[in-house]
C-alpha cells in the first residue's frame, strides 16, 4: 500500500490518501504540542510508540467488541486505517480527577470518581477546544443523538477494557481523550490514537506519571515515561 498525496497534517501526525479511496495512511511523528500548540516541542520516539501503543489497544478494543478504524500496521511510525469522517468532539473519559476537571472545579488531582465522567469538547483549534454538553452538541449539529448514545456507550467499554488491561501493567488509567469518526456506510467507529499523548497513565504503586503530562508540566525524563509504559504494554500483551 503506497501514500499518494498528504490529506491532513496535525499536530502529531500526517495523514495519507492511498490508492484505495476507503484507506488512508497515519504517520505518527515525534513532534508534541500543549495549551492549543502554544508549547512545543520534541519527543524523540514517540512517534514510534505511540503508533504500536494504539495498534496494540485498538486491537484489544476490537475483540472486545468496539469497532476501530485500525486495518494494519505498516511500519513502524506508519499504519493503514480505515478513512473516517471525523465527529468533531474530543470524548474525555475521567476516572480519577486531574488536569482541566480539577482546575475547573477545583478538585485535588487524585480524587477518585465513583462513577466514571464522561465529558465532550467541540474540536476546534480556533476555539480552543471549549467543554460543550450533549444539547450543545446537538445544536451545532456535531452529531446525530444516536451516535451520541453510540459514542458514550462505546467510550464506557473502553474505558473498562482499558482500564484491566493497563491494572496488569501496574498502571492507573486516569484519564483519556477519544476522537470517533463515521466509516463510508455512516457507522460509528474509534479513530485518531491512543498512546501516552492523550491518556493519563499513573504508575499504581508510586503515582509517578507515565504519560504526556511530564511534557506539559516540564517534569523532565519524557523520553524515559514514554519508554516505560511501552515496555510494561508490551510485557505485559505477551502475557
Ligand atoms: P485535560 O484534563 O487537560 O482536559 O485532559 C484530559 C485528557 O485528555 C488527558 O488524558 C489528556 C487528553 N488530552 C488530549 O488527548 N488532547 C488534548 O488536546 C487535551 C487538552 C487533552
Amino acid at each position: 500500500m503506497q501514500k499518494l498525496r498528504q490529506v491532513y497534517e496535525g499536530k502529531a501526525k500526517k495523514v495519507y490518501a492511498t490508492d484505495d479511496p476507503e484507506l488512508y495512511i497515519v504517520d505518527y511523528k515525534d513532534d508534541a504540542t500543549a495549551f492549543n500548540g502554544l508549547k512545543k516541542g520534541t519527543i524523540v520516539g514517540k512517534g514510534v510508540i505511540n503508533n504500536r501503543m494504539s495498534n496494540l489497544l485498538m486491537g484489544l478494543l476490537e475483540k472486545n467488541g468496539v469497532p476501530t478504524h485500525l486495518v494494519r500496521e505498516l511500519s513502524e511510525r506508519e499504519t493503514l486505517v480505515k478513512k473516517v469522517s471525523i465527529v468533531p468532539l474530543e470524548v474525555i473519559v475521567r476516572n480519577i480527577a486531574a488536569g482541566s476537571f480539577s482546575m475547573r472545579y477545583g478538585v485535588a488531582e487524585g480524587v477518585a470518581f465513583e462513577e466514571p465522567v464522561i465529558e465532550f469538547s467541540y474540536k476546534n483549534d480556533a476555539l480552543g477546544d471549549p467543554l460543550l454538553n450533549t444539547s450543545h452538541a446537538l445544536a451545532l449539529k456535531l452529531a446525530t443523538p444516536d451516535e451520541i448514545e453510540t459514542i458514550k456507550a462505546y467510550a464506557l467499554r473502553i474505558d473498562r477494557v482499558l482500564q484491566e488491561f493497563f491494572a496488569g501493567c501496574g498502571v492507573t488509567l486516569v484519564d483519556f481523550k477519544l476522537e470517533f469518526g463515521r466509516d463510508s456506510n455512516g457507522r460509528i467507529i474509534l479513530a485518531d490514537e491512543i498512546s501516552p499523548d492523550t491518556c493519563r497513565l499513573w504508575d499504581s504503586a508510586t503515582g509517578e506519571k507515565l504519560d504526556k503530562d511530564r511534557f506539559r508540566r516540564d517534569l523532565g525524563g519524557v523520553e524515559e515515561a514514554y519508554a516505560e509504559i511501552m515496555k510494561r504494554v508490551v510485557e505485559h500483551e505477551a502475557t
